[in-house]
């Protein structure tokens, strides 16, 4: 994806690498081997792991989700067809839930650490929410802007992404 030229695009692909980095630094975390040993939240690179994982996420299901579904879907489906966008929003609908739940978990570990429990469950729906919204987001990079940036002109992108970043605060 080198070739985005609208202002909007280029800030949602943003958001997207930001994304994709916080998940690497998640999933290497939660590799196999950590099954039986959970992250002590005493270490500052752990806290800051945590941390991360709750404001990347967070924007990532509230602003950046709620835009594409009230702003970017219903015009991708007028303009070329609904299968894409109906599929993303589908797969908004379990992440969203999903990452709420590792949010949760993460700020509750900052806060008491974990315990076997709590490890296992962050360890689950971090991985799951992983897979799932890697995937996600390298469907919106290949599919889904590449089509908006044939259906936008330079002056919606212009004032879709001035909304944006208003919305992402
Ligand atoms: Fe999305
Ligand atoms: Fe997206």
């Amino acid at each position: 994806m080198h070739d985005l030229t609208l202002a909007l695009c280029i800030s949602l692909h943003e958001d997207h690498m930001t994304t994709l980095q916080l998940l690497e630094r998640l999933e290497a975390a939660l590799s196999p081997k950590s099954a039986q040993q959970p992250l002590d939240t005493g270490d500052m690179a752990v806290r800051n792991l945590l941390t991360d994982v709750a404001s990347v996420l967070k924007a990532e299901v509230t602003s950046h989700f709620a835009f594409e579904e009230e702003n970017l879907f219903p015009r991708f489906s007028e303009e070329l067809q609904s299968f894409v966008p109906e599929m993303l929003l589908g797969e908004h609908e379990i992440i969203r839930p999903l990452a709420n739940q590792t949010i949760d978990l993460a700020r509750q570990a900052l806060e008491e650490g974990f315990d076997a429990q709590s490890w296992a469950a962050f360890r689950e729906a971090g991985l799951e929410l992983a897979e799932r919204e890697v995937f996600h987001v390298q469907k919106e990079e290949m599919g889904f802007l590449p089509g908006l940036e044939q259906i936008l002109d330079e002056d919606e992108s212009t004032r879709l992404n001035v909304a944006y970043l208003q919305a992402k605060g």
